[in-house]
């Protein structure tokens, strides 16, 4: 199998959107809701490898009703976003992290792999062919989806033999309907995300939807998103749109920013390496970030519910936030927890005096005003 065609993007066939649509105006975007004019597709099977790429009309395609994505969730997907300056420059945020992750959820269920930097080249030509869609608001993008799915007709449990991978782009504001405000999460305790041995560091769509009806229940209650916890102790593992971090004030008056470890249960974001790395260069001094803490310590460690409840009591929690490439960075001003709500202080904005300098970094550098060579031009 290894000697069959990987992606080739030399033989892209484009088929242009006859009835294009006017972009809506950025502020009436609700995420996720709206698609631009064309999509990419790349067929593949088992005998003849990865097929001849298109790009086309955005619209509907055709499944067999036995297809395998249908009945036993194979399906995989990324999220990452794209940015256009005032000079109309267009980048990608470390596009090679998604491609990366990707091949690495494809080998977890036995879909097809793929040459990463072949797949970005043709995603990069989607990307400009649409490229007048890419809203320019902050805090605005348009974010690029690809995904890849078990076509094959057939109803038994195996690897499939055909697959189809494609990217949709979607441009978006906020993820969560409140705008940039701080988000209320639910610690839950009756249901889980992943385990020991399981799925959770993949990017699966079976990690998702058992984790709607929760969502639910914990929307009925007043909170955004469930914050999902694991084993007795409850240790904080991820929110399932995003990576959790909390800063501790330490005992010396300086802070610790805390994220739980990648230990197999949590995604492994691209945000949430951005957000380490650019706190570790900042104590390093490779690369100081304005108006931030020179005492401060970053840990990827294992946080309990425990320790966050007696930081808040004790006026140690000095903050506490997401981060992902949908949700960016979002604070967190309560979490509600057996029982009772956990205060956590939250600015006007919501950011706090770790997250406000990080954040400033992390969005300057993905919208190009900041030049890094996290940014890759389109
Ligand atoms: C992202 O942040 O890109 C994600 O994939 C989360 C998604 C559920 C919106």
């Amino acid at each position: 199998a290894t000697s069959l065609p990987d992606i080739q993007p030399g033989r892209l066939e484009i088929i242009r959107n006859e009835k294009p649509i006017p972009p809506p105006p950025s502020r009436t975007l609700k995420f996720g809701h709206t698609f631009t004019d064309h999509m990419l597709t790349i067929p593949w099977n088992a005998i003849e490898g990865w097929g001849i790429p298109k790009i086309e009309p955005y619209g509907p395609f055709q499944l067999e009703p036995s297809s395998t994505v249908l009945h036993y969730a194979q399906t995989i997907f990324e999220g990452m976003k794209a940015y256009r300056d005032e000079t109309g420059k267009v980048t990608l945020f470390r596009p090679d992290m998604n491609m990366k992750r990707m091949n690495n959820s494809a080998k977890r269920i036995a879909l097809p792999t793929f040459d990463g930097e072949a797949c970005l080249e043709l995603i990069k030509e989607l990307i400009r062919l649409d490229r007048h869609w890419i809203p320019r608001e902050p805090g605005h993008s348009l974010y690029v989806r690809p995904t890849l799915i078990g076509t094959q007709k057939y109803i038994g449990v195996a690897p499939p033999s055909e697959a189809l991978l494609f990217v949709i782009c979607s441009p978006v504001g906020p993820y969560y309907p409140n705008g940039f405000k701080p988000i209320a999460l639910y610690g839950t305790t009756e249901y889980i995300r992943a385990a020991p041995g399981g799925t959770g560091a993949y990017k699966l769509g079976v990690n998702y939807a058992p984790g709607v009806m929760p969502q639910k229940e914990a929307a009925a209650l007043g909170y955004a998103q469930n914050l999902w916890l694991h084993g007795p102790e409850h240790y904080l593992t991820e929110v399932g749109t995003m990576n959790m971090f909390v800063v501790l004030k330490k005992e010396d008056g300086g802070f610790e920013l805390v994220t739980p470890p990648l230990d197999g249960m949590i995604l492994p974001g691209v945000t949430r390496d951005s957000v380490l790395t650019l706190a570790r260069e900042h104590i390093s001094g490779k690369n100081k970030l304005d108006q931030l803490t020179d005492n401060l310590v970053v840990s990827e460690r294992p946080i309990t519910m425990t320790e966050v409840k007696e930081a808040s009591l004790s006026g140690r929690l000095v903050e506490l936030f997401g981060a992902g490439t949908a949700a960016v960075i979002s604070p967190v001003d309560r979490i509600g927890y057996l029982g009772e709500d956990i205060h956590i202080p939250a600015g006007e904005d919501g950011m706090g005096s770790v997250s406000r300098p990080i954040w400033k970094e992390l969005v300057g550098r993905q919208m190009g005003s900041i030049e890094s060579d996290w940014s890759v031009v389109v």
